[in-house]
């Protein structure tokens, strides 16, 4: 099931039928904002601008999993690119290198994995997490992403 993100990137062409592309593109930044809210609060607690909490970290990191079974193929419908959409940043190579994505979302989804293994054990083990899981992000914005 965590494979799903993965799966469906690539069946994604055969979902041309997804609506109006501008709908497409703020739906796929709603996924995305989730994603954020989510690892922001792993960030707050990292930072000290709130205290560790075992639950919230837990939670956050449940959510983040739970998301990553969540199917995005309708979300990276042709014709929501960068390039199609005004205010999109998913660069048009998504659409030419589906293995690149993958991979990139394979080690995004093994480190979410990762963190709900050790969110609620503590600070340090949330933090070290945090860091791994963090850099999956950015991975994927280095080489998907518009600035
Ligand atoms: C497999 C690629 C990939 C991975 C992994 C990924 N992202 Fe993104 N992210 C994107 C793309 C592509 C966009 C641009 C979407 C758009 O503008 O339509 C984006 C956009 C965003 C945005 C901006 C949303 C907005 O309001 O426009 C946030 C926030 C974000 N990602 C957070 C995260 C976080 C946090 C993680 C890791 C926990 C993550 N992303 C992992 C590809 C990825």
């Amino acid at each position: 099931m965590r494979h799903v993100l993965i799966a469906a990137l690539i069946a994604a062409p055969a979902l041309a039928f997804a609506g109006p592309a501008e709908k497409t593109v703020e739906a796929r930044q709603g996924f995305y904002k989730l994603l954020g809210a989510n690892v922001g609060v792993f960030a707050a607690m990292a930072k000290g601008e709130r205290d560790y909490d075992a639950a919230a970290a837990q939670t956050a990191a449940d959510n983040i999993v739970t998301l990553t079974t969540y199917n995005v193929g309708h979300l990276y419908a042709p014709g929501t690119s960068s390039a199609d959409v005004e205010g999109s940043r998913a660069l048009p190579k998504i659409w030419e290198d589906f293995p690149g994505v993958q991979a990139k979302g394979a080690d995004f989804v093994k480190a979410a994995m990762d963190m709900q293994a050790v969110a609620g054990q503590g600070k340090a083990e949330m933090a070290g997490a945090l860091g791994k899981l963090g850099g999956t992000c950015k991975g994927c914005h280095d080489t998907y992403r518009a600035d």
